[in-house]
């Protein structure tokens, strides 16, 4: 469904009855599961975008600054080697770091197009409006999708660079990653690449801090969960008598982000005519973040068909970008 926005065209494939329908079906699952867990893309309305971006800025949240690092010392190095002239970007947000991408291929003489997918349309199509001034001739095509369902659906054009930035793929459990890797691999064609970033394996204390912040962000953006289950489902979740923690599974590798319920509770969800007991103490996942190894990330890549070609750390080892050719 096309959406009309001033000059920036927004290609919608989550129109209002797939929302409703996929927030349905998850919440369901999610709540009448044990344990009960619910799935990360639901964070993010605009409200829950803003809140991600507040995070970005913490002291304690190193990866965006990391891979920023990275960005602003390779970029020329992957606009070239990569030779693309369309980036097309998933999860992209704000696209705040993008634009050192975009800058890079447009110095090397090859960008033409932008196409920035995102479940949050709003913060979508703004990022979209703001880069399309920055960038004028540039085409920019936005397109409001879930990189889980629609990636078959992406324009096809140009010889491309699908970017996938912020660590956001350790938010797939292992057996969805290893779906989505061969799944976005069999939409690519030979010349087009695939850059990926992704938060490495570190000290329990640093991981945990980075998403258990003190000034209470990431408990926040964890509770935003529940105010959109309250708005989109006529729900009566007290997000407050949820407390939000944040766990290190070091036998998986992950970072746990949890809303344990500060007493016991009975929730209803009216659009779904369910009711939910919540036992005090009781935890509810609503993210996992997965943190990698480097080779274990290449055998990832190389499972699902990719041959990596380009790998940068920043000084730190914290977080790496890899660039991958189909
Ligand atoms: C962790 S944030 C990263 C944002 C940005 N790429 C960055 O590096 O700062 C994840 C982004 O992916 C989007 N997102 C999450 N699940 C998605 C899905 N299934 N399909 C499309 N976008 C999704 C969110 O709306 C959000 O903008």
């Amino acid at each position: 469904m096309p959406v009309s926005h001033p000059t920036v065209h927004v290609i919608n494939h989550l129109d209002r009855d797939y929302l409703r329908q996929s927030l349905e079906r998850d919440v369901t699952t999610g709540l009448t599961s044990s344990p009960k867990w619910l799935p990360p893309k639901w964070f993010y309305d605009a409200a829950g975008s803003e809140l991600f971006s507040r995070i970005t800025r913490l002291p304690e949240y190193y990866p965006t600054r990391r891979e920023l690092a990275i960005l602003r010392a390779r970029a020329a190095d992957l606009a070239a080697s990569s030779g693309a002239d369309t980036l097309v970007e998933l999860g992209s947000g704000t696209s705040e770091k993008t634009v050192l991408l975009l800058d890079a291929l447009a110095a090397a003489g090859t960008l033409r197009a932008y196409t920035p997918v995102d479940v949050d349309a709003v913060t979508l199509a703004s990022a979209a409006q703001r880069l399309a001034g920055r960038f004028p001739g540039l085409a920019l095509r936005a397109v409001c999708a879930d990189f889980e369902r629609h990636l078959a659906l992406l324009p096809r054009t140009g010889r491309r660079m699908v970017a996938f930035l912020g660590g956001t793929i350790g938010n797939l459990e292992p057996a969805a990653r290893a779906v989505f890797l061969k799944e976005l691999r069999a939409t690519l064609r030979p010349g087009d690449t695939f850059l990926l970033g992704a938060d490495l394996v570190k000290d329990t204390g640093r991981l945990v801090a980075a998403y258990d912040d003190a000034a209470g962000v990431t408990a926040a953006f964890n509770r935003n969960v529940l105010r959109v289950i309250n708005r989109e489902l006529d729900a009566d979740f007290v997000p407050q008598a949820f407390e939000h923690v944040a766990l290190y599974d070091a036998r998986h590798d992950w970072i746990e982000m949890l809303l344990r319920a500060s007493r016991d509770m009975r929730v209803r969800v009216g659009g779904l005519g369910l009711v939910v007991d919540f036992a005090e103490g009781e935890e509810m996942r609503t993210e996992i973040s997965a943190k990698f190894r480097p080779e274990g990330l290449r055998e990832e890549l190389e499972a699902a068909g990719f041959n990596v070609c380009r790998r940068y750390t920043d000084p730190a080892g914290d977080f790496t970008l890899i660039l991958a050719e189909a």
